[in-house]
């Protein structure tokens, strides 16, 4: 089977098909992943290029890891020490590393709809690390992956979404996949980091008391406060939103029930998650880093052709 599309650009493109056909690729890849010999070569003659145009420590690391697992020849660049201070535009940039027969580009830019603009000028396929405050895709999708494994489905899974909504590209992209598989969503935290237009237009909870979004759901994916993103106050403090909205061990052992906690990384230790939460048997936070790198594989694999995997 063949994804239907040539990039990934967000979840918002993509079949619930594809999503399904991507997750099932990662688990075998997940399989490869635990071998002695964890390379395939797939990929032995695709050159792929990461550009980072905006600070990474996951979705760079994990995208260069899934890349020489499959054997792929890469790249790596990195906006800082590049022409791009020279004033080069994105487009010149990304040519003039093609002409050097580079195939697939990974791409990560602080400018929404950066990779929708590249796609329609360039003939190598796309895949997006994150733009903006738009999508995160392979997030969603690992994310996804994530839940199923612990949680056996996505279908009906009850999943909260926690904290700054309105600066989430994390945020999105999960509201989408989310949506496309059948599982039920909220977003919970201040009404002042809830865009307004959310309910009605993807026909989700709102919540805005935590302990009730709590008790509501399965899942708590818990985000980052991005105060880099925030050009006003949109809260009082850092302080005051850890107490009104921090997920603490105390509020967690005040619920009806376990519920399994998530987080995107990287996380505001004693602001959105407390410590004692984000180290607990709770937390799935470093399995959904290792899912990455399956979850990235597939999406490479898929997107070049999905030829014979060769173990
Ligand atoms: N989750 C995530 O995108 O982390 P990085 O910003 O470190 O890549």
């Amino acid at each position: 089977m063949q994804l239907s599309t040539k990039h990934l650009l967000g979840i918002r493109e993509l079949h619930p098909r594809d999503i399904q056909l991507i997750l099932d690729t990662a688990t075998q890849f997940k399989e490869v992943l635990q071998r002695p010999i964890k390379k395939v070569p797939t990929l032995r003659d695709i050159t792929i290029v990461n550009l980072f145009f905006e600070s990474s420590t996951r979705t760079r690391i994990s995208f260069e890891l899934a890349e020489k697992r499959l054997s792929a020849d890469t790249i790596n660049f990195t906006s800082s020490g590049s022409s791009v201070s020279k004033g080069e535009t994105l487009l010149d940039t990304v040519n003039n590393i093609l002409s050097m027969k580079v195939d697939m580009v990974v791409m990560r830019h602080s400018a929404s709809g950066a990779p929708h603009f590249l796609a329609k000028h360039i003939p190598a396929s796309i895949v997006n690390a994150g733009d903006g405050i738009n999508e995160h895709p392979t997030q969603a999708l690992l994310d996804a992956f994530s839940m199923r494994e612990k949680m056996g489905r996505l279908e009906g899974l009850k999943v909260a979404i926690v904290g700054d909504i309105m600066h989430s590209r994390v945020a999105l992209s999960n509201i989408y996949l989310l949506k496309k598989m059948g599982a039920e969503i909220m977003v919970a935290g201040p009404p002042t980091l809830i865009p307004k237009y959310m309910q009605e237009a993807f026909d989700i909870r709102v919540e805005y008391k935590i302990k009730k979004a709590l008790e509501w759901c399965d899942v708590a994916n818990v985000l980052r406060i991005q105060l880099e993103r925030q050009n006003q106050v949109l809260f009082s403090s850092l302080r005051e939103y850890n107490l009104a909205y921090g997920i603490s061990r105390k509020l967690l052992d005040s619920l009806s029930k376990e519920i399994l906690i998530m987080h995107p990384g990287p996380i505001n230790r004693g602001v959105e998650l407390d410590s004692d939460v984000a180290d607990s048997k709770q937390s799935i936070i470093l399995r959904q880093v290792e899912n990455g790198v399956a979850t990235r594989m597939a999406v490479l694999y898929l997107l070049a052709g999905g030829r014979e995997m060769n173990n």
